[in-house]
């Protein structure tokens, strides 16, 4: 079986790229990330790759003196390593132009909702749990998705849901969601990776 190439961006502490990282090695999942960029320099994500000896750049509008700069990096630097799927894990910037055109289709993301709700611009962190508990709503979850032009958009690859108890906070609903994350984001790659999924 063709092990995937991932090339995973992201801007923060990078749990969901440890998840991805341990199935690839327990060979759960049939895919290997070959680098791990960030927009922010301080991101754990980037240590974390490291620590696997795995490729770890900072890339940024300040590294690179233009957004469009730095995607046009972001894209030469998943291309020049025969990336299959590009994963966001965590990637607090708009994709650019460039690295949508060159994996159209084959970049996918994570949100922490049950996506057509919950999602578009302001929707990150914990500004979606707190919408969700603000909306009286009985249940949430995580949804991974293809990445189009539009913030949280792209076709549902896969979906999980939790409930939400009367008693939770924004914290204990993204902890609850995140367990969730960890299990559903290397199983759908390990999907796409045998073909199960198209
Ligand atoms: C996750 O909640 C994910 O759904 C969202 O950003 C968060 C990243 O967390 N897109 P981590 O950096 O993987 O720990």
């Amino acid at each position: 079986m063709k092990r995937l190439k991932i090339g995973v961006l992201a801007s923060g502490g990078g749990s969901n790229l440890q998840s991805i990282i341990d199935r690839t090695l327990d060979g759960s999942v049939s895919a290997e990330v070959v680098v791990v960029i960030s927009n922010n320099t301080t991101a754990f994500a980037l240590e974390r790759a490291a620590k696997h000896g795995i490729d770890a750049l900072h890339i940024s509008a300040v590294s690179e003196g233009s957004q469009d700069a730095a995607d046009e990096r972001i894209t030469a630097e998943m291309i020049q390593r025969d990336v299959d799927y590009v994963v966001l894990a965590g990637y607090m910037k708009m994709i650019g132009t460039h690295l949508l055109s060159a994996f159209n289709g084959k970049i996918m993301n994570i949100h922490p909702a049950l996506l057509p709700k919950f999602g578009g611009k302001g929707m990150y962190g914990m500004n979606v749990h707190k919408a969700v508990i603000a909306a009286g709503e009985t249940e949430s979850g995580a949804t991974v998705h293809l990445v189009d032009g539009e913030y949280d958009h792209g076709r549902t690859l896969a979906q999980v849901k939790v409930d939400v108890f009367p008693d939770d906070t924004a914290e204990t609903l993204q902890k609850r969601i995140l367990e969730k994350e960890h299990l559903i984001f290397p199983e759908t790659i390990g999907k796409i990776a045998t073909g199960e999924l198209k």
